[in-house]
């Protein structure tokens, strides 16, 4: 026995260390284990109280406008939301306000089919400076002509060229969220009228 010992005693080692690396990996799964277990408590405690001051949205089936997970809707993860309905892009040629100096406008006119490229804009067919009295359209601003060091170039600047990361097309869907943003008119009429909101007296509109 001692002899089978001394002759296998690499392995008699290689055994025990397996072992006691066994046993330690057990004992680090074991607190990892239960650290996961706290983390899920909290999240599941963070999600009843949401649940818990999420109310339903009037067009969405909600009425509260302040709850922020408008996509979701406050359905748990694990059970599947109706779809809400396609909202109706308006076609009217009816422009909205802009509700501060810089805001891009939104588009007064579907934009279906309109191809923004490498080979062509289409909404430069009739943005364009030289295209907009032909189709009655109002031109891109001078700012859609300026590089980044406000040096005015002959054709549309290629920080302006994919119209729709700033432009929008104009819809009927209800706020997903509410917010309680005032243009800087209401804001001065306001401090004008003496009932201005501490904030708003302080210039934070
Ligand atoms: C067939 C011509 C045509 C094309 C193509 C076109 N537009 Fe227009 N656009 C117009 C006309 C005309 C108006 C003026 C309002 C109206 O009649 O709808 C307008 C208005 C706008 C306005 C409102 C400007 C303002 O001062 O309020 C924006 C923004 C706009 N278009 C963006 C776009 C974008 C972005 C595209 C490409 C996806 C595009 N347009 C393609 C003709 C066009
Ligand atoms: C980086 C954002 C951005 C991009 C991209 C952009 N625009 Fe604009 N656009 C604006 C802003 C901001 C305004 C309003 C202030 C101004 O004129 O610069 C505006 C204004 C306009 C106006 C109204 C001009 C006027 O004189 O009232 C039209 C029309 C327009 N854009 C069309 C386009 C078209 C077409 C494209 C694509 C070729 C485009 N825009 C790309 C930000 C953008």
């Amino acid at each position: 026995m001692s002899n089978a010992f001394a002759r296998n005693r690499p392995l008699w080692i290689a055994g025990a260390l397996t072992v006691a690396v066994m046993v330690l990996v057990f004992i680090a799964g074991w607190l990892f284990g239960s650290g996961s277990e706290k983390k899920d408590e909290a999240r599941r405690e963070v999600a009843a109280q949401k649940a818990h001051v999420v109310a339903p949205d009037s067009a969405l089936g909600r009425t509260d406008r302040r709850q922020i997970d408008a996509l979701r809707r406050g359905i748990p993860i694990d059970q599947e939301a109706a779809p809400q309905p396609l909202w109706h892009v308006q076609n009217m040629d009816v422009k909205r306000e802009r509700a501060y100096p810089m805001q891009p406008p939104t588009i007064p006119h579907a934009i279906d089919g309109y191809q923004v490229g490498r080979n062509s804009n289409r909404c430069m067919l009739c943005h364009a400076r030289a295209n907009a009295e032909k189709f009655q359209a109002p031109p891109v601003s001078v700012t859609h002509y300026m590089d980044r060091d406000d040096q005015f170039l002959a054709t549309i600047s290629s920080r302006r060229y994919f119209c729709n990361q700033c432009h929008v097309v104009q819809t009927d869907a209800p706020l997903l969220v509410g917010n309680t943003f005032q243009t800087i008119d209401a804001v001065l009429a306001a401090a004008e009228a003496g009932t201005a909101t501490a904030e708003a007296a302080k210039g934070r509109p």
